[in-house]
């Protein structure tokens, strides 16, 4: 598919890339009706940090709430989402020989003012997670609402990239450092792994 060849082209090249036709605005639309419905029924969790024993819940590192997604869902929003995503897995394993697997994917609401801090997608005892995606389900986002994503890459100026409807950022889990800018508006995302396991 055309919109993974930038993309690849970008992760291969610089270690991240983003395509802002990842989601259709009604796809979008639909996503998010399925996560308000889902966080209004009581099912979000504040997000904590590490796993098992080392997992606690730290408002002062990471404000979002989240919600993971079952593949075997029957929604078919979320059915279509998965396809898309194993589409994404195909052309990665091809192109960059990634030998990735398998994936994992949450909704995450950042309520106003939260943000996350600088950090690296990885566990100290789980090395599963190989690449990181993001996909945004903002519509109408203003740069005035803050939340950008904000990549960290050794020896160049940081790269900001606002959570917009649609877009996609892709990157490698352990390589690229980075953090999420208080939002000054709710903020909606899927966010997930793609891993070798
Ligand atoms: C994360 C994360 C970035 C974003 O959930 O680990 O870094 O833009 N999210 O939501
Ligand atoms: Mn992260």
């Amino acid at each position: 598919m055309k919109i993974f060849d930038l993309l690849i082209d970008n992760i291969a090249e610089h270690s991240y890339g983003v395509t802002d036709d990842f989601f259709t605005p009604n796809e979008v639309k639909a996503l998010v009706v399925i996560l308000r419905q889902r966080h209004e029924a009581g099912v979000f969790k504040t997000a904590s940090i590490g796993q098992k024993s080392e997992r606690r819940v730290q408002d002062k590192v990471r404000g979002d709430h989240i919600l993971w997604l079952d593949e075997n869902s029957i929604d078919a929003e979320e059915q279509a989402f998965f396809l898309k995503i194993n589409t994404f897995i195909t052309y990665l394993n091809q192109t960059c020989y990634l030998g990735l697997r398998s994936f994992e994917f949450h909704y995450a609401l950042y309520p106003i003012g939260t943000f996350y801090k600088r950090h690296f997608d990885r566990f100290l005892h789980d090395s599963g997670r190989k690449m990181s995606v993001i996909c945004y389900l903002n519509a109408d986002w203003q740069a005035t609402d803050g939340g950008e994503l904000v990549i960290h890459l050794p020896n160049a100026e940081p790269v900001k990239i606002a959570p917009l409807g649609g877009r996609l950022v892709c990157f490698e889990a352990d390589k690229i450092e980075h953090e999420v800018l208080p939002a000054l508006r709710e903020r909606l995302s899927l966010t997930g792994w793609l891993r070798t396991d």
